[in-house]
């Protein structure tokens, strides 16, 4: 019998003369001593959810300390009757990538908000928020360039640095002093170089010094791109992001974000000044080479955008910490400055009111 079901000739194949699945072997030993230990870290199901910071897993109702729910938008009535609207005019999916059939006047609408959002006149939707980072670190930067990256930065900015063929240097996390002296020695490079940051770092949950790098920026030259992924929601008047509330916008090259976290769906996006965003359009392989958003994913992120800027009060509702599960779980069992101030951590007591800043928004009753 096979884990699916089937009762059918099996066909696994066997494998004779390859050792491209030797290497798995380490991993293999891993998981299998995680396993004795009774550790899964694909195993964490979620049975039910209770709220968009509460669920039920292995049937235990417990607290979702990892998610990106942020502002807990996943369960808007609003949001869903978007998506659930568009489902019914558009259906389930594009069926094919924007530069052939996939666009719809829904991405068309989503991308004039986004670029609204950021006051630029550009913006491209991604199918995710891993495809717009990767995408645009791979296709901004080419071999002979430079990509200056912090240290601590998401797996979807190194994959994109690697694939762009550039030189790869890495600045130490959140340290301008590292990030100058770097710049300094590059020399007439930097014209060539690609300036990579978080708003709010995802492994560390922290915030990046916006102001020392867009000044050095400015001082030394260089594209800088900044990934919002998780500061999307959470920071500036209309959760614009990390630059936005720093008042250094203006510095900004490229906002690269997701709405998988704070807009609760799914999909990634890249806002920018530079005209040139419409020929990057045409040279970006994860944009081209893959199946646009769904309409629905579109139309929820629509609602959600509208949401975000409109009830600025959503960006604390959700008692949820960005950065990683691992570091939000931290933070929040240490409790950081704002989880303290806003959230008590009593799970029996957790449930879902209107929030004082908008309607919806899933928060702790004991707020
Ligand atoms: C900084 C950063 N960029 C990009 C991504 C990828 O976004 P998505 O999961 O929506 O594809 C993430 C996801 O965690 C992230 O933290």
């Amino acid at each position: 019998m096979h884990a699916a079901g089937h009762t059918g000739p099996c066909h696994c194949a066997k494998v004779m003369f390859s050792m491209l699945l030797d290497k798995f072997e380490p991993m293999s030993r891993v998981q299998a001593e995680l396993a004795a230990l009774g550790i899964k870290p694909f195993g964490a199901v979620t049975e039910q959810l209770l709220s968009a910071t509460e669920g039920v897993v292995e049937g235990r109702r417990v607290i979702l300390a990892g998610t990106n729910n942020y502002l807990g938008l996943s369960f808007d009535p609003r949001c869903i009757a978007a998506a659930q609207a568009a489902a019914a005019r558009w259906g389930t999916g594009t069926t094919g990538s924007r530069m052939a059939n996939g666009t719809f006047a829904e991405h068309l609408a989503l991308e004039a908000e986004l670029a609204d959002l950021y006051r630029v006149p550009h913006a491209m939707v991604f199918t995710t928020g891993y495809a717009a980072t990767q995408g645009l670190c791979a296709t901004l930067a080419g071999p002979g360039d430079v990509i200056l990256l912090d240290a601590d930065s998401h797996a979807s900015i190194y994959g994109g640095a690697q694939l762009s063929g550039a030189e790869v240097i890495r600045f130490k996390h959140s340290d301008p002093a590292d990030l100058e002296k770097r710049l300094r020695r590059l020399g007439e490079r930097v014209a060539n170089t690609l300036i990579v940051v978080e708003g709010i770092y995802s492994m560390l949950g922290d915030t990046a010094p916006m102001r020392e790098i867009a000044a050095l920026k400015q001082e030394y030259g260089g594209l800088l791109l900044v990934d919002e992924a998780h500061s999307l929601g959470v920071l500036g008047d209309q959760g614009e992001g990390a630059a936005v509330a720093a008042g250094v916008g203006a510095a900004v090259d490229f906002f690269v974000g997701t709405f998988s976290k704070s807009l609760g769906a799914t999909g990634g996006f890249c806002a920018s000044p530079h005209a040139e965003l419409e020929a990057i359009r045409f040279s970006t392989r994860a944009y081209i080479f893959t199946a646009s958003a769904s309409p629905s994913v579109v139309a929820s992120t629509r609602a959600a955008l509208a949401i975000m800027r409109t009830e600025p009060g959503c960006a604390h509702a959700s008692g949820t910490t960005p950065g990683n599960s691992t570091t939000g779980s931290r933070r929040w069992a240490f409790g950081s400055a704002r989880t303290r101030a806003r959230w008590s951590p009593s799970p029996s007591r957790i449930a879902t009111r209107p929030s004082p800043g908008g309607a919806n928004c899933w928060k702790p009753a004991s707020m």
